[in-house]
């Protein structure tokens, strides 16, 4: 059996009693527990699946079957709507600053070539040591592909990455600052206004990965000034395997900047067919191409739950369980 799969024992009494104090508990009743004895800790991988998802995937499929292609009038904005509701209830964002798209890995890619090409004078990406693997080796392929150079910040793995180590890796050569909020392995939480104001200092832009973050913490992109930000939504948001991530573009930046993967999802007047790509001047810009219906209802249903608990008090129960820690 896996190690993070256990059955309950001694800590079931305990359990019960922080169970009958907490105004959560109710939430439980919303997701499909089939085991009851099975205790979960796996859902920073994958989050289990909500009630009403399997509702809302069922009548997805009755969607398809009977409104065939004029399904689309309705699916062709569900992007944007799960972006508004991770924007308003999640995310600490405005409308129109998040939409749903590709994988977390492939919004990354976009989303860091966008920087560095509006930072052309600029030629080094920092990340750290501790990042994600596929943030890593993306910074990785952009550095070889553009002659950038990537500087690896060394971080505590217990402790997480810290401000000052970020602040000695920056100059004015650095174009991107790209680091995860939550870290994978020991779920530290990064500062992330102040990792911000430093490297907006010297004139960088941020990104931030979020896939740990969205759902569990606050994640203050608002008042932290934040710039780019990427993250998934199987994990916390219990949008289930392979669900389509989401992308963050702080608005006054959305018309300056270019992602490298011209799809017709981001062009003016779509379905003009125009001969020349011309990007909306949206966050819609930041999109490619045909949207995965199903994955983006099940990730509209797990935004929707975790905006209705409310972002505040999850993230105080998982202060609370001393899971989450900051530096
Ligand atoms: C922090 C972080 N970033 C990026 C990824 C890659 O996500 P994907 O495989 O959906 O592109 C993961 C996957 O677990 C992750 O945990």
């Amino acid at each position: 059996m896996p190690l993070s799969l256990y059955r309950v024992t001694d800590f079931l009494a305990r359990a019960r009693e922080l169970d009958a104090a907490d105004m959560l508990a109710p939430f439980r009743e919303r997701f499909v527990i089939p085991d009851e004895h099975l205790v979960y800790l796996d859902g920073n991988s994958l989050g289990r699946l909500p009630r009403s998802t399997r509702e809302r995937l069922h009548l997805a499929i009755e969607e398809w079957g009977g409104d065939l292609i004029r399904g689309w009038d309705r699916w062709i904005t569900l992007s944007r709507e799960v972006g508004d509701v991770l924007a308003g209830g999640v995310l600490e964002a405005e409308p129109g600053e998040v939409v749903l798209s590709d994988s977390t890995s492939v919004n990354l890619y976009k989303l860091a070539v966008a920087a560095c090409a509006a930072r052309p004078d600029r030629h080094v990406i920092v990340t750290d040591d501790d990042n994600f693997p596929s943030d890593r080796y993306i910074f990785q392929g952009l550095a070889e592909e553009r002659g950038l150079d990537l500087r690896v910040v060394k971080t505590d793995i217990d402790l997480g990455i810290s401000v000052e180590a970020v602040r000695e890796a920056l100059d004015e050569d650095v174009a991107l600052v790209s680091l995860s909020h939550v870290a994978y392995r020991s779920g530290a939480v990064a500062d992330m206004a102040a990792v911000t104001a430093a490297a907006h200092e010297v004139g960088a832009l941020v990104l931030w990965d979020l896939s740990h973050s969205a759902g569990a913490v606050r994640v203050p992109l608002r008042s932290a000034g934040v710039d780019l930000a990427v993250g998934c939504t199987y994990k916390h948001l219990n949008a289930g395997p392979g669900a389509p991530a989401f992308l963050y573009v702080r608005a006054d930046l959305q018309p300056e900047l270019r992602q490298p993967i011209w799809g017709w999802f981001g062009q003016r007047d779509q379905f003009d067919m125009g001969a020349e790509y011309d990007p909306v001047a949206s966050i819609d810009r930041f999109q490619v191409g045909t949207p995965p219906v199903l994955g983006a209802y099940a990730a509209l249903e797990g935004a929707r739950i975790t905006a209705e608990a409310g972002i505040g008090a999850i993230a105080e129960k998982g202060r609370r369980s001393g899971r989450t820690r900051s530096r």
